[in-house]
């Protein structure tokens, strides 16, 4: 997975399954069990992106922009890249990140 950030517990844990996923191109999990999570697909299936949703300039819940491979805040118009890094302000901190694979139907996720 591209998703590369270090968690140093927690189980993974099932958000949905793969018809889902490949349906809408992305899964948003709130309350998993108590943080949001959004997993994307790029155009490869298998690349998979797992984010906390929650802008972390004011908290509104961010948006995929498959087109172009970013995420967007409708709030005050803050970007991150496919990694959650900020492209584009008011917000300064990236977006938190999850492990996430699939395993046969199954999108899995790590908290
Ligand atoms: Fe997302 Fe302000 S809450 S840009």
């Amino acid at each position: 997975a591209a998703c590369t950030s270090e968690q140093a517990s927690g189980d993974w844990q099932t958000v949905g399954t793969v018809t889902q996923l490949d349906q809408d191109g992305q899964l948003l999990v709130q309350k998993w069990p108590t943080v949001n999570v959004l997993v994307v697909s790029t155009s490869v299936s298998e690349n998979l992106i797992a984010v906390d949703p929650t802008c972390t300039h004011s908290g509104c819940t961010v948006t995929w922009e498959g087109e172009d491979n970013k995420f967007y805040c409708r709030c005050h118009g803050a970007e991150y890249d496919i990694d959650g890094q900020v492209l584009q302000g008011p917000a300064t901190e990236p977006l938190k990140t999850y492990l996430t694979k699939i395993e046969n139907n199954s999108v899995l996720v790590k908290q």
